[in-house]
């Protein structure tokens, strides 16, 4: 079943009412979304199976976005996250990036790097050639490591030989480049650098250090990009704002970091709900914002089309996988990949890229418009008179009032509370 992604109006259902137009317009069952309800999602033995010393879990909202079309094809989008606003805002943007079609991305093969470090090299240039003249014993010896990696069309694809000057040596440093297919690939890539550790040494005639992973995962980028609407995101003053605050974010260090977080709230939230490794995209991204020559800046780029419309490109490294790790033993994870219906590790980090240019479209363009406390606002009011002891019939009024009094306070929900219930 195609899915459609155009859903409009989610916030004002209640959840099963969300849950039942959902399993309405994507290929999931009902049943398969039980698993979100905090007692039936991740069990404390299966926690326990996860990391050490487990004395519980912890419960993160999970929102989905809509709207979203990547390639033509529409998703509707797992998010977990803390933070208010940003699912409505992904959902804002993507609604906006349909009118001329959605977003279009491309991705590189999923080439993973590992590095082994050599120590006491007398000859570090000489080493290197040795090293790259032994190319093929140190894939054979590496490829051997994973057959099931092979079977499914993986494998070492190339030797590298760095040599890292640092102080008081140089260091001789062999990456192996590694296709990992649809795994995130830190245990693939780990598991072949520990293995050629000890004949690297040989030829390199120096002591092996570290044999690891890089989350520099430059050889496995994601891309997408899209056009936004110059009168749906508010006409051609707010185009060229727009473009003027991403200029700042490309020019200036400290700008780029708020900007690339607000990137990185979609990323992370889609990263998150599908149980990959939140932290290895983060390392990825960043260490991407750091451009070829030197400076931190933004990892985005904004330009104004022929016709006046707001052209979005975004370029990420992407290491996440659909085979292995938590996405294969969480529950909720397992949902979140089945509701976003991708199959290869590719399309998901295809469409993680599409929310990350989304959410940084939408925090821009609120920047550059009425700034984002006014949206924050409503979330926030609802926060505050929870708290202050409303309940669901007397929520949306005491919200209307905060919102309308300009007071999103504890103190004035409990004098709204007092008055609303005649206490007053
Ligand atoms: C807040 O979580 C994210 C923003 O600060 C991003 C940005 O400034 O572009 C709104």
């Amino acid at each position: 079943m195609a899915v459609n992604s155009r859903l409009s109006g989610m916030k004002d259902l209640s959840i099963s009412e969300r849950r039942a137009r959902i399993t309405h317009s994507a290929a999931v069952e009902p049943e398969s979304l039980e698993v979100l309800d905090p007692e039936h999602g991740l069990t404390l033995e299966q926690a326990d199976h996860m990391v050490e010393n487990v004395i519980g879990v912890l419960g993160v909202p999970l929102g989905v976005a809509t709207n979203f079309t990547v390639n033509g094809r529409d998703y509707l989008i797992p998010m977990a996250t803390e933070e208010p606003s940003v699912v409505a805002a992904a959902s804002n943007a993507a609604r906006i990036a349909r009118i001329a079609g959605g977003f279009t991305t491309s991705t590189t093969e999923p080439l993973m790097r590992a590095q082994v470090q050599v120590l006491d090299v007398a000859d570090p240039r000489a080493a290197r050639l040795r090293l790259l003249e032994a190319r093929a014993e140190l894939i054979a010896l590496a490829d051997a490591q994973d057959p099931r990696l092979l079977r499914s069309g993986g494998g070492v694809r190339d030797v590298e030989v760095h040599l890292v000057p640092a102080p008081g040596a140089t260091h001789v440093v062999l990456h192996l480049i590694v296709d990992v297919r649809d795994a995130m690939g830190a245990n693939a890539v780990n598991t072949m650098a520990e293995a050629i550790a000890g004949r690297v040494g040989e030829i390199a005639r120096g002591r092996t250090l570290l044999r690891i992973l890089s989350n520099k995962a430059d050889l496995r980028l994601c891309r997408a990009r899209a056009v936004f609407d110059a009168g749906a995101l508010g006409g051609p003053e707010v185009v060229d704002d727009i473009v003027h605050a991403a200029a700042l974010a490309e020019a200036d260090p400290y700008r780029a970091a708020t900007h690339n977080k607000g990137i990185m709230n979609g990323v992370t939230a889609v990263v998150l709900a599908t149980g990959n490794d939140t932290r290895a995209v983060e390392a990825g991204a960043h260490s991407h914002a750091v451009g070829r020559y030197g400076g931190y800046t933004s990892l985005s780029h904004f330009e104004k089309d022929s016709d006046g419309n707001l052209v979005g490109a975004l370029e990420l490294p992407m290491a996440v996988g659909l085979v292995g790790g938590a996405t294969k033993v969480h529950p909720v994870a397992q949902a979140a990949v089945a509701l976003l219906g991708v199959t290869t590790a590719r399309e998901l980090g295809e469409v993680i890229t599409a929310v990350g240019l989304a959410q940084n479209l939408a925090a821009v363009r609120a920047l550059a418009t009425e700034g984002i406390q006014r949206g924050h606002m409503s979330l926030h009011a609802r926060n505050v008179a929870v708290t202050a002891g409303a309940t669901p019939e007397e929520l949306p009024l005491v919200v209307a009032r905060l919102i309308a009094d300009r007071a999103v306070r504890a103190d004035r929900a409990e004098e709204v509370l007092a008055e609303l219930r005649g206490e007053g």
